[in-house]
């Protein structure tokens, strides 16, 4: 009978059988499926296979750290943290349009990526956490009439510029088996359970021009509401919640002043696979309190709206 534990030990030995001596690289982004890979390609074939952490500057409060920390200190996997922040904010700057935000983003990254894997010689495989879903969503909708809504940021394009076969451990899996497979491996349930972040990270949940001012901001009431979300125990039942900062200030008063400050939207929806998506029906009370803690304790905001758009007709990003 099948049991996550013998998937693990099979999953192992094809790794091996597939990477002989050879070298691995993995781009690790802090999610739950590039995590899960690297987890268990490490434990396949230990040091043959090195991380790279690629650290766009748009990540949430804390992220990088607790990222890096996490797999360092538990881990001990070799893994490089590309600190590129000026790099990507630098590119960024001026920029307002939404795509061409997501190809500045994605191109930057295979640059930084290919950059870090020449300095350790280069490598003859790239491991990607690419799920079942994955696969299969891209042979229906091959040959199909497309549009194109956004254009996904991951690692595509890069196995061909730098001549790697892939490694896909994770390749007949759905998600919540992917999640069982990270515990049978250790990953910590908070870890497991985080809500999916989306590679382009905060640059697409600050439309407009992105400012290090406007960064700033928005983690800090990313990580009040996230918050609240917690203490209020419903983070599990949600699939994504963040705030997306406005790109416009509004006046408000406080005390006996007045302000004028960004506005921001709080986003919070339940869905299956990303693909549809309702929003998240908080209680009046809830909304209120976050509102009053987030004007409160985040200076640069006076006002905060919640996003009743479901997807349909609206994206759960705001870009
Ligand atoms: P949308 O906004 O299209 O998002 O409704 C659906 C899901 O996909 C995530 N998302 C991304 N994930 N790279 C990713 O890895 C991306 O470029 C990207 N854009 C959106 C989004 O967070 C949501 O879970």
């Amino acid at each position: 009978d099948w049991t996550m534990g013998a998937y693990r030990e099979e999953a192992i030995q094809r790794i091996r059988d597939q990477v002989g001596s050879g070298r691995v690289i993995c781009a690790l982004s802090g999610g739950v499926d590039s995590s899960v890979a690297a987890v268990l390609i490490h434990e396949a074939i230990g040091d043959q296979l090195t991380c790279v952490y690629v650290d766009h500057g748009l990540m949430r409060k804390g992220e990088s750290e607790q990222v890096v920390g996490m797999f360092r200190e538990h881990y001990n996997l070799p893994l490089i943290h590309a600190d590129e922040s000026d790099l990507f904010l630098g590119k960024l700057e001026g920029v307002s349009d939404p795509e061409t935000k997501r190809k500045i983003i994605g191109g930057l990254f295979i640059e930084v990526f290919e950059k870090h894997a020449k300095e350790i010689g280069g490598a003859d495989f790239l491991a990607q956490g690419t799920l079942y879903p994955d696969v299969i969503e891209s042979v229906s909708f091959s040959g199909g009439p497309s549009v194109t809504i956004k254009s996904h940021h991951n690692v595509g394009g890069l196995p061909e510029r730098m001549n790697m076969q892939l490694v896909e451990p994770l390749r007949e899996l759905f998600k919540d088996e992917v999640r069982a497979l990270g515990r049978e491996l250790g990953l910590p349930d908070s870890f497991i359970g985080r809500h999916p972040f989306p590679g382009p990270g905060l640059a697409i949940r600050c439309p407009g021009e992105i400012t290090r001012e406007k960064l700033d901001i928005l983690r800090e009431a990313d990580a009040v509401y996230i918050d609240q979300i917690r203490k209020h125990g419903l983070y599990d039942e949600i699939w994504q919640a963040f705030v997306a900062i406005l790109p416009v200030r509004t006046v408000g008063v406080m005390g006996d002043g007045r302000t004028y400050d960004f506005a921001c939207a709080l986003r919070a929806v339940t869905s299956v696979d990303g693909m549809t998506a309702d929003y998240y029906p908080f209680s009046h009370d809830f909304l209120g309190e976050t509102a009053t803690r987030i004007i409160n304790e985040v200076p640069g905001i006076n006002r905060v709206t919640y996003d009743i758009t479901s997807k349909p007709p609206g994206t759960i990003e705001w870009e």
